[in-house]
């Protein structure tokens, strides 16, 4: 049976060994990331809290899909040993001390979602605090997340190693992803063109692929070094293309390593 946790309080007793933190509304790539965390030790904690930190909104906030029984089961049948769905007292309780995710945090994702990165930064530090995982683990399609979330260990040499997992795709190449669930079919079917981009080399073509789908809005396109994040040059060799955009007013991103040029 899996054990469900509202606080912190008797945490360390179980001793879990990786944490998963996510704001609920599992899908498949939550079921990779716990069956990755499996591989990388003994006892997997879920964490489920829909953080209002990283929102920009009440609205959105307000309009983040809930399923906590659902996502208990979930976690469950892939192979979770405990859950942990704190309220917001228990995350935040009186003064919050923020983490700034600083001058990346303002780039890219960070430009459109101001102070986004403080938010998701704060918890992921209180998440740690509360559970004292040996490790944590992050999913790639959050790419610039991962990249500020090892950044910050790094940075305040906090004792948890992070693992990524790759992002995990559906029959058609669309990154899995809460929001989807706010696509109709027609609606998922333009989306594919973000994927179809991603496989191109150069930003010229994956703007050409891009601009063939009326119905995506297209908020950033780049080709990024994946060691800094700062823009990709010549000399650049870990490459990722980063994209982000609209389908009516859901917000999607995704990216993937650029192959070389041939
Ligand atoms: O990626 C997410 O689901 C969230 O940003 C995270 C890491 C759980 C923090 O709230």
């Amino acid at each position: 049976m899996i054990e469900i946790h509202y606080s912190d309080q008797d945490l360390w007793r179980h001793k879990y060994d990786v944490l998963v933190p996510t704001m609920g509304a599992l899908h498949a790539g939550h079921e990779s990331l716990i069956k990755i965390a499996k591989l990388n030790g003994k006892k997997v904690l879920v964490s489920i809290f829909v953080n209002p930190l990283q929102f920009e909104s009440k609205e959105d906030l307000g309009n983040y899909p809930k399923s906590l029984e659902r996502d208990i089961k979930t976690a469950e049948n892939a192979g979770a040993d405990g859950v942990f769905t704190p309220s917001e007292s228990v995350v935040y309780p009186g003064v919050v001390s923020e983490v700034l995710a600083g001058e990346i945090g303002d780039l890219y994702e960070g430009k459109s979602r101001p102070k986004h990165f403080n938010g998701v930064l704060t918890v992921v530090k209180r998440l740690f605090e509360l559970t004292s995982p040996n490790s944590a683990i992050f999913g790639e399609k959050d790419y610039q997340q991962l990249f500020l979330i090892r950044k910050m260990v790094k940075e305040l040499n906090l004792p948890v190693n992070i693992i990524s997992a790759p992002t995990v795709r559906d029959a058609n190449g669309l990154a899995l992803s809460s929001r989807n669930i706010f696509l109709d079919d027609n609606q998922k079917k333009s989306a594919q063109v973000i994927y179809r981009a991603l496989q191109k080399s150069t930003i010229d073509e994956m703007n050409k692929i891009l601009s063939t789908e009326p119905n995506f809005k297209l908020d950033y396109l780049e080709i990024i070094d994946a060691d800094t994040f700062l823009k990709a040059d010549k000399t650049t060799q870990n490459k990722r293309a980063i994209i982000a955009g609209w389908i009516n007013q859901v917000r999607l991103i995704d990216n993937m390593a650029v192959r070389a040029q041939s």
